[in-house]
This record gives C-alpha cells, structure tokens and sequence, in this order.
C-alpha cells in the first residue's frame, strides 16, 4: 500500500482542535484510496518554548525533512512578543525548506456568502501565488538607539543611499530600519510556477508590486516578470499596483485568475482575500517548494481566545488538507475531500458560528468525514 510520513505540528490556541479534523477527514478519505498515512507529531509552539526554550532545533528540521509534508495548524500565544513563534518556528520552517511559493486559493464555495453584494462562486475564483522566502520577511534590520544621530546617519546613507538629508533623518536620535531584498532567482523561480499555473488554467496572469514607490525593488521585479513572459506567450499578463488591486479584488474579483505577488504583499492581499470568499475559516494555503518538502495550513491565526472551545471553522485547515494530498501525488483523493467541503458547505445544516450556524468544530469535521465515505 502506498505509505506516507506526514509531519503534524498543531501549535497554539485553536491548532490543536482544527488540525484533528484535518486528520479525520484525510484518515477518511485515505483508506478507499488505498493509501496510508504515518501521521507524526511535533509539540512545537507556545507552551513547548515556554517549557523547553527549544523554538525549532537543527534535529526537528532534519527529521522533518525526512517526511512527506508538513501538515501545520497556526501559532501565536499573547504570552510571548509578537515575532518570537512566527519567526522561530513559521518563517524557520518556510525558509529552511525554501517553500518558495505560498498558493493560496481564493474561491467562493458554493453554499458560502461573501460580503461582496452581487457577487457568487462564479465571480470568486482566484490563485493566488505569494513569494514566500524573501521580501520584508528575511529579517535583515535593526535599531539605533538614542544619543547617536551620527551612528543612524552613516547607517541609512550606506544602506538606503540617501543622497539628501530628510528632517526625520538627520533629528532621529532613535530609529529602526528593515530591509527588504528580492533576488532574481528568488523572482524568477516563483513567477515560473505562477506562469505554469496559468498556462494550465489557460488563465491570465497579474503580477502586484509597488513599483512606483519601492523603485529598487519592484522595478527589478517587474523587469523580471517581463523577461519570464517571453516564456509564456499565450498567457496574457498584466501589471497591478498592490494599493489597486485591493481596491479591484472587492470591486470587481471576476477580473483575476492567477495573482503573483511578492511576499508581504501577497500576505496583505490574502487576508482581504479570505474575506471575500466568506471568512478566514474558509481559507487554506500551500507553502511548496516543487522539489522538497511542502507544508500546508489554514491562512488564519491561532485564535488564543477561542482555545479549546470547539467553536472554530475546521474547513480552512481541512482544505489545506487537500492540498496537501494534491502535493504528495493523491490528487483524486484530494478533489474527494473539496468536493465534500463543498457539498456539505452547499447542504448548509452543519456550519460553525463564523458561517451563521451553530454547528461545533467537531460535528463540522465529522460531517465533511462523513460525506467523503458517502461518495464510495
Ligand atoms: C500568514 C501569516 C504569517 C505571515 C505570520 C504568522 C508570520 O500572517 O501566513 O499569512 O505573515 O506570513
Ligand atoms: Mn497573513
């Protein structure tokens, strides 16, 4: 029987509740697929840092990447500084694995309301491919301290090459910086899977960046995104500015199939995209790296308030589920469990309290677990 080894890591406040629904419903699907799945479990989070002072150790990672994929549920506690799990553990394990694309679907479900009037699942139906290695997220910055404006001059001339001295500058006596920085391998690998996609889907392609503003930056992106086109000739392309296209995304979502942003950005434009396709209980995303080991998660945050209660939308993490189903090769047993997403979506008897319902996280997993055994 075909075997995977996938790797758990529930994490904080409500991960734990959600990702053993995933699991029921994957467990579900598996057996008459024919397949097996070796589910392993990593205690990383909150309370495991609290008690161990371990984040994510050399050890864990290279165990991990002995595994089939990663199935991971959310992090945050109010306990620790906001930065500290995210980047310990989150941004660790997608740079480790260098998962280079974040895919985050944006599709409406049928049987789901999105708050935008006059639009259904026709008009909702978005890839979005995020860079997910560099960008504002390396963490390369720091602080400059007070009493030493000589100091965050040199610093901010070197790096940014400020070639006037703006007031904020030259009277800070306390400042900090980040940089962001994108590579054209870094650009090119992920506008290639982007293109890909599209091609696929025999969709158009947006690409999103600031390149009126971040010139350095997204002037390099747009460059290479232009040269990546020549590849692709039968995909149409075209240029968003990330401002606009939050604005396009509620006015008018039927315009996008295929979006490829850089990594902040497409952190922003997915946030407003769960919405739009009903609600960050709904919205699941891959972090891939086409050769090595993915991992899959809802898009949403730990929820530290709703810990345990057994109220929060398992589907988003269900649905990363599929998709992680999809990456190690089960694409029918993945198309198995959105279909049963959807049909119980469509039924509308069982819904948590984000959809309007009043159906508990169990009974929702349940349901979808259910339905998939139906469609023997
Ligand atoms: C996401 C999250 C993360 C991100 C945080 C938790 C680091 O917001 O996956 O979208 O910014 O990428
Ligand atoms: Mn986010």
């Amino acid at each position: 029987m075909r075997s995977y080894k996938i790797a758990v890591m529930r994490g904080d406040g409500i991960g734990p509740e959600i990702v053993d629904e995933g699991i029921k419903v994957l467990e579900a699907v598996s057996e008459p697929e024919g397949f097996e799945l070796d589910w392993i479990e990593y205690p990383h989070g909150a309370d495991h840092f609290l008690a161990t002072g371990e984040l994510l150790s050399e050890a864990t990672l290279k165990e991990l990447a002995g595994c089939a994929a990663i199935y991971f549920g959310c992090i945050g506690d109010p306990r620790l500084a906001p930065g500290v799990l995210e980047q310990g553990i989150l941004l660790a394990l997608r740079f480790y694995f260098d998962q280079y694309v974040n895919l985050r679907p944006v599709k409406l479900l049928e049987g789901v309301r999105t708050p935008l009037a006059g639009k259904g699942p026709a008009d909702i139906d978005i890839s979005v491919v995020r860079e997910n290695t560099e960008d504002f997220y390396i963490g390369i910055g720091g602080r400059v301290g007070a009493g030493s404006t000589k100091n965050t001059l040199e610093i901010l001339r070197s790096l940014y090459q400020v070639k006037f001295e703006l007031d904020i500058v030259t009277d800070a006596d306390e400042l900090a910086y980040q940089i962001g920085v994108v590579s054209r391998k870094g650009c090119e690998r992920v506008m290639r899977f982007a293109f890909e996609l599209a091609r696929e889907r025999e969709k158009k392609l947006t690409s999103v960046d600031k390149a009126n503003v971040l010139t350095h930056c997204y002037g390099f992106w747009r460059e290479i995104f232009t040269e990546v086109a020549k590849d692709y000739p039968e995909v149409e392309t075209e240029f968003n500015f990330v401002d606009a296209i939050t604005m396009w995304f509620v006015k008018n979502p039927e315009w996008y199939d295929v979006v490829v942003a850089p990594n902040m950005f497409g952190d922003i434009i997915t946030d407003l995209g769960a919405m739009i396709q009903g609600g960050l209980g709904l919205a699941p995303g891959g972090n891939i790296n086409p050769e090595g080991v993915s991992m899959f998660e809802p898009i949403h945050g730990s929820a530290p308030k709703y810990k345990g209660k057994n109220v929060s939308n398992p589907i988003a993490t269900i649905w990363a589920g599929a998709l992680l189903l999809a990456n190690i090769g089960e694409k029918r047993a993945s198309d198995r469990v959105i279909e049963a997403i959807e049909s119980v979506l469509k039924e509308g008897k069982v819904r948590t309290y984000d959809l309007g319902g009043s159906s508990k996280t169990r009974e929702v997993g349940d349901a979808i677990a259910q339905r998939v055994r139906a469609q023997e």
